[in-house]
């Protein structure tokens, strides 16, 4: 049932570009991962770099979730840390520690230290996934979403060397060395817009920028440190032809400016109301979100009141993509993300409410 007339009409690109569809389109960010036994059998035999670095294994983790539930777009199995690589560091996945950057960026000769390899030879593991996810997709007429993280939760992952509650290593250089962390972003960026591109040019029919940290500044950093680089990379995105989704985390207190970076499309978390968010990024974005995924852990007459509230304060008007506040939980029941998906497709609005 999901796709209508192919990808150039699905109803998941048709609400990118704000133009009316016949159900609500869906998908959930983290929709392939350890939730899914299929996804964790093949890592048992797999390490996580190996999985992203075959493009036959990202295509066939990429189709998991659309083989099982009934999507409307399927994301490209990736991860937003392997393109660091194009700058010439060292990116592993640790158990139990999550993504580390071996060499972080620490002071002015490691800024100034930084390669800048070409990307499409430094991402051509994703990008030929991306053309065997194509295929895949065509026939059931289905579009694929490519990714990259945005250049400021690069930065977090490239200074600080790994995961941190509040990356205050990142934020240190921030506001101690504004002039290196210029230099530092412009580079992030160069990578980002140029590795949009080259999914867009490898078949990708959308782009998403995971802004996961950019909770983490006030609202006069955040425009002074992370939205100039934000709209460098969509702008250039955006010349590809392909609707660009800005999803960021914690912003609600920026959200004036997350309308600024110019994304077709705003992703939003669970901490406000979806009906609010969108009054004040205002009518010209399309929005996607926004149930908490513990949501996904409760019984399910209590995930539906819940899908039906995101629902609810969409209302029924174009540009609404249903969507997770943030990625799917591991512990979360596939039976769960099966009636869900169900449910938002057979969802109707009242008429005239
Ligand atoms: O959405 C999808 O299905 C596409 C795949 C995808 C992954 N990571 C696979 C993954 C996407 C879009 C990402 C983005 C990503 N990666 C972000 C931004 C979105 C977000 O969640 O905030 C961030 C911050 C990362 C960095 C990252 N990668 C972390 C923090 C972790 C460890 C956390 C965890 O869940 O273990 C990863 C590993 C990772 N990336 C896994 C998957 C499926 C789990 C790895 C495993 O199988 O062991």
């Amino acid at each position: 049932m999901a796709g209508m007339t192919g990808p150039d009409g699905s109803r998941f690109l048709r609400a990118c570009r704000r133009e009316p569809v016949d159900r609500t389109p869906v998908w959930l960010m983290r929709q392939a991962g350890r939730y899914m036994s299929e996804y964790r059998e093949l890592r048992a035999k797999y390490e996580m770099l190996e999985l992203i670095k075959a493009p036959e294994l990202s295509c066939q983790v990429t189709m998991q979730p659309i083989e099982a539930f009934d999507l409307d777009a399927a994301i490209i199995f990736a991860d937003i840390l392997p393109p660091l690589e194009g700058l010439g560091l060292k990116v592993g996945f640790e158990a139990g520690e999550g993504p580390i950057v071996y060499n972080p960026v620490r002071d002015e000769a490691d800024v100034l230290g930084l390669a800048s390899l070409d990307v499409e030879e430094a991402t051509w593991f994703t990008l030929e996934a991306i053309r065997l996810a194509r295929r895949e997709l065509e026939s059931r007429g289905l579009p694929l979403i490519g990714f990259s993280g945005a250049p400021f939760t690069l930065a977090c992952y490239a200074v600080e060397g790994g995961s941190s509650k509040d990356f205050t290593i990142t934020k240190r250089l921030m506001m101690g060395r504004p002039d290196l962390w210029r230099q530092l972003m412009d580079k992030l960026t160069a990578l980002v817009g140029g590795y949009l591109r080259a999914q867009a040019r490898a078949g990708a029919q959308a782009l998403q920028l995971f802004d996961t940290w950019a909770g983490l500044l006030s609202p006069e950093d955040y425009a002074e440190f992370a939205l100039p680089y934000n709209r460098a990379v969509i702008r250039e995105a955006s010349q590809a032809g392909v609707p660009v989704i800005y999803f960021s985390t914690g912003t609600n207190g920026l959200l004036e400016l997350v309308a600024r970076s110019e994304a077709d499309v705003v992703g939003i978390d669970w901490r406000i109301d979806l009906g609010e968010a969108w009054r004040r990024l205002g009518p010209g974005v399309a929005i996607q979100g926004n149930l908490d995924p513990v949501a996904l852990l409760a019984d399910w007459p209590e995930l539906e009141r819940r899908a039906a509230g995101v629902l609810e304060s969409a209302g029924g008007r174009p540009g609404h993509i249903f969507n997770l506040g943030h990625g799917v939980l591991r512990d979360t029941s596939p039976d769960n993300v099966r009636r869900l998906v169900d449910f938002v497709h057979q969802y109707h609005f009242e008429e005239g409410s």
